[in-house]
């Protein structure tokens, strides 16, 4: 199993390489891509940690290796938000980043599984989709933007609430990622019910709880150590869809049919990505109401993205 990080030595990168350093199955090859200097000794002091993965780092020039055979990539490449920043800000800087990553994929490792981590996810996974089908090479079951923040972030929170072993919870987000378009199905928590405040509570907490992170690290960056058990967790679950186990996590994905052109849904994963899309099941009023007052934002996200590569 080779796995690609792309934005190896920034905040999540290093987080998430050094999870995969060390959570990744035997004999696996961790290749670490990033255009700052630091990334070679990122590698190296990856290296000195005794597992059999190996890790090697590639700078600026070097992106064609450093994906070339790979399985899954995981792009984390770009620029955080700082305090008063939102997602949608960092569009202008991060699409055109997010385009190059695309190319050298579509160009070097064309089958492999990707997932997106580089805000705004809502727009910058359809940017990848479309720089595939230009290339000839998408396939909508391997490209998959990274929502498992927001879960693991909902169940954290969850069990500090209703006082549960935070092992024991699973609570559904749907929809994308950014503010109002994250959105937890609270109603589908097993075990556990909430009250109309609680719910009026949580849901926002959940959807501003980057900002949180953000405004607390007083502009210092955005969720990193997170949002690298989030990458790994979700990495992990790609790899054992690809070694044959049956798995379902959420990710935001290309959806046919769907409520928008892409919605983060349950998703079964396989050895060749996503095996199937799994209906998110019923919605409670407030639910039902949230999700259709975000569909216009959501949509415009992800329009955004596609009318980077073609307009
Ligand atoms: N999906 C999520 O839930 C989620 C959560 C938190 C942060 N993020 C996003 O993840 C991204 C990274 O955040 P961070 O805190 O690690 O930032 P960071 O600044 O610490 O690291 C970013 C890294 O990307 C590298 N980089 C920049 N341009 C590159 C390029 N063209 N090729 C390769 N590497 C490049 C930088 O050199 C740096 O090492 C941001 O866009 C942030 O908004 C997403």
């Amino acid at each position: 199993m080779k796995v690609a990080v792309l934005g190896a030595a920034g905040g999540i990168g290093q987080a998430l390489s050094l999870l995969l350093k060390t959570q990744l199955p035997a004999g696996s090859e961790l290749s670490l891509y990033d255009v700052a200097p630091v990334v070679p000794g990122v590698a190296v002091d990856l290296s000195h940690i005794p597992t059999a993965v190996t890790v090697e780092g590639f700078g600026v020039d070097a992106l064609d290796k450093a994906l070339t055979g790979a399985d899954i990539v995981i792009i984390p490449a770009g620029m955080p938000r700082k305090p008063g920043m939102d997602r949608a800000d960092l569009f202008a800087v991060n699409a055109g980043i997010i385009k190059t990553l695309a190319e050298g994929i579509a160009a070097n490792c064309p089958k492999a599984l990707v997932g997106v981590i580089t805000n705004p996810v809502n727009g910058t996974v359809p940017i990848v989709a479309e720089v595939f089908k230009k290339a000839g090479t998408y396939d909508k079951n391997r490209v998959f933007g990274v929502t498992t923040l927001d879960v693991i972030r909902s169940e954290a929170f969850v069990a500090e609430l209703k006082g549960l072993d935070v092992s024991q919870v699973k609570v559904p987000v749907i929809g994308g990622h950014s503010g109002t378009t994250i959105l937890p199905l609270l109603s589908q928590v097993e075990g556990v019910t909430f009250s109309e405040e609680e719910v009026a509570a949580l849901t926002p907490r959940i959807q501003n709880a980057g900002t949180e992170v953000v405004n607390a690290k007083a502009g210092g960056g955005s969720a990193t150590l997170s949002m690298g058990a989030a990458a790994a967790r979700f990495c992990l679950s790609l790899v054992k869809g690809l070694q044959g186990e049956d798995v379902v996590d959420y990710a935001y994905v290309d959806v046919d049919g769907g409520d928008a052109d892409f919605f983060a849904h349950p998703v079964r994963l396989g050895v060749n990505g996503v095996a199937e899309i799994l209906p998110y099941g019923k919605l409670s009023a407030f639910e039902e109401k949230a999700k259709n007052d975000m569909l216009a934002t959501l949509n415009a996200d992800i329009k955004e993205g596609v009318d980077f590569i073609n307009a």
